[in-house]
């Protein structure tokens, strides 16, 4: 089974509830809050306010993404938002440890992400605590970037990590996702696709989600 987390940062901002409602039409599993501060990111999206309202708007978990720099602070706010999965990152400031305790204690799934140039050896004392593992296939900061090749081998070696610790911990990958790299994605071991552009600019974001599901799905 291939989760598909379209990002909702690529959609018309002016437009959230249609883009959420064409999301839900083509079978999308989560919707993903991309969460940037213009500090740990040089870039400012949303908050949980607005976090908050898309929940209220669909019927999609929450699969809230920040890129923020001081991580520990937001937890409860999206917590409160409705967030059902938290992802934070590696790079922010803080222990892991606490922030992941807290994620799962407020009832939604830990997540840590990483940037292309951080090696999945980071993650090694927090394995246990995690849900999913990110991998970043783009710099976080924008959507619409290029896939950075060599994802796949990333994917691949978090995926050993994973195995060699008895784990079974979803990897997600997110950056520059489509159908020509789902494929190459999956079958190095990732079960959860985030994709902004290749949905939200698509002429038909539905049937965009069941292609790039298709693609994932038939790598399994
Ligand atoms: C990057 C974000 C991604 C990205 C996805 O900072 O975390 O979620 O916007 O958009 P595309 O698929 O266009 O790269
Ligand atoms: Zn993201």
């Amino acid at each position: 089974m291939i989760e598909i987390s379209p990002s909702i940062i690529a959609a018309d901002y002016a437009h959230l509830a249609d883009a959420l409602a064409a999301i839900e039409r083509g079978g999308a599993d989560m919707v993903h809050v991309d969460v940037m501060d213009g500090h740990f990111v040089p870039n400012i999206t949303i908050g949980p306010p607005v976090a908050a309202s898309l929940g209220k708007a669909t019927r999609l978990p929450l699969d809230c993404h920040l890129m923020v720099e001081e991580p520990a602070r937001w937890i409860g706010p999206f917590l409160a938002a409705g967030a059902a999965r938290i992802s934070v990152h590696a790079e922010a400031h803080g222990p892991l440890r606490p922030i992941l305790e807290k994620i799962r204690e407020g009832g939604a799934q830990a997540s840590v992400a990483i940037n292309p140039s951080t090696p999945p050896e980071v993650l090694s004392d927090v394995l246990p605590l995690l849900d999913t593992v990110v991998v970043m296939s783009v710099h976080p900061g924008f959507c619409g970037q290029e896939f950075i090749e060599g994802s796949a081998e990333k994917v691949g070696a978090v995926s050993a990590q994973l195995r060699s610790c008895g784990l079974r911990t979803r990897i997600q990958v997110d950056g520059g996702v489509d159908e020509t790299n789902a494929g190459a994605l999956v079958r190095a071991g990732a079960r959860s696709l985030v994709a902004g552009s290749a949905i939200f600019r698509a002429a038909d974001p539905a049937a965009a989600v069941e292609a790039l599901r298709s693609a994932g799905a038939a790598a399994l």
